[in-house]
């Protein structure tokens, strides 16, 4: 596909073709139609068409945007409510561009009622039918106020919808794209911002428009984020945006008691998520009215640490496959945060992931989306359900820890829905029974219940506490390629490298000063990990990230467990800083992050 340039239609072409048509726009349908070449192609400038795009235009009315469209080389899917119109787009486009009418589809629907790929299926303008991949964009030219239904309609119906670009009243723009605070904030913004961000991106002239309107217009773009939520709370989301919005000037505590039962138990759902119901709508962003819907329907959430192992001695396999270990396990700041939704029709998980400020980011790439019922948050959480039979819940995991990165990530998703679980199903279990369970997930379930820092025996499942005074300063590493702790395991194996006397040793004096210490260099001296080889002839690019910690000033630098992360181990917080710095521009290196420990175990939080 290319782009052509196309002759686009001219302010006499508008007359001429309304004529032909017998259309008077009509201020019902908000119809105003856009003649002028120079907007149109800023338009598809700002929505960045490029040719492979599959692009769903919302109102295209007589095929002026249609065309500017068609010309960059895009596929447009439009959808048009008016027959008339609806009827002459693919003539329009036959005639004045038959180069590309294989390029155009038109739909006479309310866009509002496309809500899947076969509602798109119509034939082309020069009458073929072709199956084409699902749409990427969306371009609407909506000056009246079905814009913002329209726009949440299409982006929950497709997708792989991935961005916008909406022409609309100038109001009604700024309300798309308000944040909390602000005057023009309210249900639209945080509806939107459910699906993404939207910005204000230019002003278009009443003059470009036939007829010319008497309200000024905005272009609006969108960009769509990875979810930050389960889309079953969505619904429960928009009815409390609505009620918190019906009335702007009233408190939470009144606004939400329609939909709550009363003001008392707005009141209870507040405090569950971290809210002041003295609070007006206008002060909550989309992650509060998120943390509201699920405190609404009895969730609860846990954070759980991720670790590293500041020592790990690795005995000869056992019959069982695991090694003994001895180890020092720290628990560090990057938490995985874990909601439990109770009372659903089916059990079930959703994953998203966030960067060190908590905005949603991509999976990463090496995150082989793992079956359900493969998931350990949610066998956690199915463990605690069996005993006190509770009814299916939904799981939502929201990672921070690098994936496959040494740093049991995975173990903390347990940890934190065990203690979760505990609490939305009332089950009531002991430490002893928590402990009991996460040793069934995984061999560092129980440090990730646990957190601060332990020397972990067997396993590494068998904890003794440790007592440290002060705060340890980070740097976390990762690679872009995962490693497999088995894999690690076996290549340790094969080096027969064990050393099973150390195992029977208790750790020394040398320890106790170590972490009573404020300067952590004597800590730094007794840092080792026995895997630290095997990951690093298994991916040894890790030897360059090491020494280059150590460069840029580290008192240690390790590898975290079985890896790939690299754990730089730093005097202060400011030394941290220059080295996360140093290693964010390595090439080797896919993030650095910044880290406290030791950090606290899994506990309920409220956001
Ligand atoms: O228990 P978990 O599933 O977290 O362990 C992952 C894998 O790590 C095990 O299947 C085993 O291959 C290896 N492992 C080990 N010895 C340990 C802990 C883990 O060999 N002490």
């Amino acid at each position: 596909m290319e782009n052509v340039p196309l002759q686009l239609l001219s302010p006499g072409d508008i007359r001429q073709l309304a004529d032909a048509l017998g259309v008077a726009p009509t201020k019902k349908l908000g119809q105003n139609f856009v003649h002028d070449a120079g907007t149109l192609r800023r338009i598809v400038a700002s929505a960045e068409i490029t040719p492979g795009d599959h692009v769903i235009e919302v109102g295209p009315g007589l095929g002026s945007l249609t065309l500017a469209l068609l010309e960059a080389g895009a596929r447009v899917s439009a959808i048009e409510l008016d027959g008339a119109l609806a009827a002459a787009l693919p003539r329009t486009v036959k005639d004045r561009a038959g180069e590309v009418a294989s390029r155009l589809r038109v739909v006479n629907a309310d866009a509002c009622a496309v809500t899947g790929l076969r509602d798109l299926e119509a034939p082309t303008a020069n009458g073929e039918v072709a199956s084409w991949e699902p749409p990427t964009k969306l371009v609407a030219n909506l000056p009246y106020n079905v814009s913002v239904p329209v726009v949440l309609s299409i982006l929950a119906s497709f997708p792989t919808v991935t961005s916008a670009l909406i022409m609309v009243q100038k109001e009604v723009g700024e309300r798309m794209a308000a944040r909390p605070g602000s005057r023009v904030y309210g249900a639209p913004s945080v509806k939107l911002a459910w699906w993404g961000e939207a910005r204000v991106v230019g002003g278009v002239a009443r003059t470009v428009f036939w007829p010319q309107p008497h309200v000024d217009s905005v272009l609006v773009a969108f960009a769509r984020t990875p979810a930050r939520a389960w889309e079953g709370l969505r619904e429960d989301v928009w009815e409390l945006v609505d009620a918190a919005f019906s009335q702007r000037r009233k408190t939470l505590r009144r606004a939400l008691a329609p939909v709550c039962t009363n003001a008392q138990r707005v009141e209870a759902i507040c405090a569950a998520a971290g809210i002041d119901p003295r609070w007006r709508g206008e002060a909550l962003g989309v992650e509060d009215f998120i943390a509201l819907a699920r405190a609404r329907r009895g969730g609860v959430s846990a954070d759980a640490p991720g670790k590293v192992n500041v020592l790990l001695e690795v005995g000869p396999a056992r019959s069982d496959g695991y090694h003994p270990l001895l180890t020092v396990f720290e628990a560090v700041s990057l938490r995985e945060r874990v909601s439990i939704i109770p009372d659903c029709d089916a059990w079930g998980v959703t994953t998203c992931f966030v960067d060190a400020e908590g905005n949603p980011t991509p999976a990463p790439h090496r995150w082989h989306e793992v079956a359900d019922e493969d998931h350990l948050a949610l066998r956690a959480a199915r463990l605690v359900a069996d005993e006190c039979q509770a009814a299916p819940a939904h799981v939502e995991v929201t990672k921070m820890i690098p994936v496959a990165g040494g740093m049991a990530g995975g173990s903390a998703d347990a940890a934190a829905a065990l203690v979760a679980a505990n609490k939305a199903f009332d089950a009531r279990l002991d430490e002893t029974r928590l402990y009991e369970l996460a040793r069934s997930l995984g061999a560092d379930v129980p440090f990730c219940l646990a957190g601060g820092m332990c020397v972990g025996r067997e396993r590494g499942d068998v904890l003794t506490p440790l007592e440290v005074t002060p705060t340890h300063h980070w740097v976390l590493a990762t690679s872009r390629q995962g490693l497999s702790t088995p894999a690690v395991f076996a290549r340790f194996d094969e080096k027969k490298s064990a050393s099973p006397r150390a195992l029977e040793r208790e750790l020394g004096c040398d320890w106790e000063e170590a972490l009573a210490e404020e300067d952590p260099a004597k800590l730094a001296g007794l840092v080792a990990n026995d895997l630290e080889e095997a990951a690093c002839e298994l991916a040894p690019h890790l030897r360059a990230v090491l020494d280059e910690a150590r460069r840029a000033g580290a008192l240690a630098a390790m590898v975290s467990g079985s890896g790939p992360t690299v754990a730089a181990l730093c005097a202060h917080e400011t030394q941290a800083r220059e080295v996360r710095d140093r290693l964010a521009a390595h090439p080797h290196v896919e993030r650095a992050l910044l880290a406290n420990g030791p950090a606290a175990g899994a506990r309920v939080v409220t956001r």
